[in-house]
């Protein structure tokens, strides 16, 4: 099955070198083809160029052409941090931060992640199955072309498994790529209250054999907070997920920094996320490092706590991803765009560093980038067509609207395929 989309006013970061992601200067750097052309075959990027190395010829054999007259093409987003399977939206802690409770207090009243845990004990598997799919469909319309997905909300052996399952359920039926992470440890329930390192025995001794029995997850998750899960905490959880293969992806630094990015790199993590609080230390670990940082600037708005230095990340050399963190207490929206609009606005990326962050960044912080982040030879057909546009700058300029014309999936336009 072969797929033509040509007259393409811009194809962007098309990229040969097989870096696995872009750093400092280079997330400006992208290479673009003006006027041309992109082949896909079996769902995945065969050939492009310059229109004029297009012949009649190749024409032959195509099943489709799409004329993309004005267009941009660029690589789809992909959502590296996610909490996408939830039982209910919490909009009753929206209101009481609007009457000036903090994040931090209505956690401390048995709100927040707690919360969530509560309503999911309750919900039947398919229900969140359901729920989760749709979400996930919405999300593909505003561009996220593959997605990590945590469990979280369960604090349970029984309900930490039942999560997991319905995200290894979501991973075999949909149309993109899921990653999964297993994060028993993202709050204490209340009956562990006093004996928080039974808790965290409890998620290595009980939860973790089983969640790699059933090969339920890809990846081992902490929220290492004040409140949450301390450093040494972290390390002994990091330590015995590695026993079972399953690298680190940790939510670090939300609040306050106290060594816990060292501990994740120490832990070989492939990603640390949130990172609203950096110190020097900090930066020198990262840069001694090959561990991802991922800003998720939708909480920050969300939540009104600073934005993660995005800027300065990159202007120390480093690399940066961008996610949404779609949850239902800081961040109700799994929109890539206006993530992307965000990181422009309030931590003054440009456009062009905005798209390397959530396309072949994001890649690396999944592990998919030798088969997605880039216009390259062989990567899946995976892609954004945006608009008519004149620069990129377009699409996150226009916060708030999906300025997208199509989203290729596996080759094929995604609102032909089946729901
Ligand atoms: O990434 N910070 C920890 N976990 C989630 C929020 C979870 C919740 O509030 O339900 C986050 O922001
Ligand atoms: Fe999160």
């Amino acid at each position: 099955m072969k797929r033509l989309l040509t007259n393409i006013h811009r194809l962007v970061h098309v990229d040969e070198s097989h870096r696995p992601y872009l750093k400092g200067g280079e997330m400006n750097d992208l290479k673009e083809i003006e006027n041309g052309f992109l082949e896909i075959e079996n769902g995945l990027i065969k050939r492009y160029g310059p229109m004029s190395d297009l012949h009649a010829s190749d024409i032959a054999g195509v099943s489709e052409v799409l004329n993309c007259e004005g267009k941009w093409v660029m690589p789809g987003l992909i959502d590296s941090h996610s909490h996408l399977i939830f039982a209910e939206p919490r909009a009753q802690e929206f209101e009481d931060r609007i009457h000036g409770l903090t994040y931090e207090e209505i956690a401390a009243r048995g709100g927040g992640i707690l919360n969530s845990a509560r309503k999911l004990a309750d919900m039947d598997e398919e229900r969140l199955y359901m729920d989760a799919m749709q979400r996930l469909h919405e999300v593909i319309k505003t561009g996220t072309t593959a997605i990590e997905i945590k469990s979280g909300y369960g604090l349970s052996v029984e309900a930490e498994l039942k999560m997991l399952r319905v995200a290894k359920r979501i991973k075999r039926r949909a149309p993109i790529p899921v990653k999964i992470t297993f994060l028993g440890a993202h709050a204490i329930p209340p009956e562990y209250k006093g004996k928080e390192d039974d808790y965290v025995d409890l998620v290595i001794n009980e939860m973790l054999p089983k969640v790699a029995e059933n090969e339920l997850a890809d990846y081992i998750d902490v929220f290492c907070e004040k409140g949450y899960f301390s450093a040494e905490q972290t390390d002994r959880i990091l330590k015995a997920g590695a026993e079972y293969g399953l690298r680190p992806k940790v939510h670090v630094n939300q609040f306050n920094a106290f060594g816990g990015v060292k501990t994740c790199v120490d832990n070989n993590a492939l990603s640390v996320d949130h990172l609203e609080v950096m110190n020097d230390e900090d930066f020198e670990v990262l840069k001694n490092s090959n561990c991802m940082p991922v800003a998720l600037p939708s909480c920050s708005f969300f939540l009104s706590i600073p934005y993660t230095p995005g800027r300065k990340i990159i202007d120390s050399g480093l690399p940066l991803a961008l996610a949404t963190d779609y949850n239902p207490g800081s961040t109700p929206s799994g929109n890539l765009l206006f993530v992307w609009s965000l990181a422009c606005i309030q931590m003054k990326l440009t456009p062009q560093e905005g798209l390397a962050a959530l396309t072949q960044n994001a890649a690396y912080a999944l592990e998919l980038e030798s088969s997605m982040g880039s216009i390259s030879i062989g990567k899946k057909a995976n892609l954004l067509i945006s608009e008519r546009m004149d620069s990129l700058g377009h699409l996150p300029y226009h916060f708030g609207r999906n300025s997208l014309f199509e989203v290729i999936i596996n080759g094929k336009p995604y609102c032909k395929l089946e729901p």
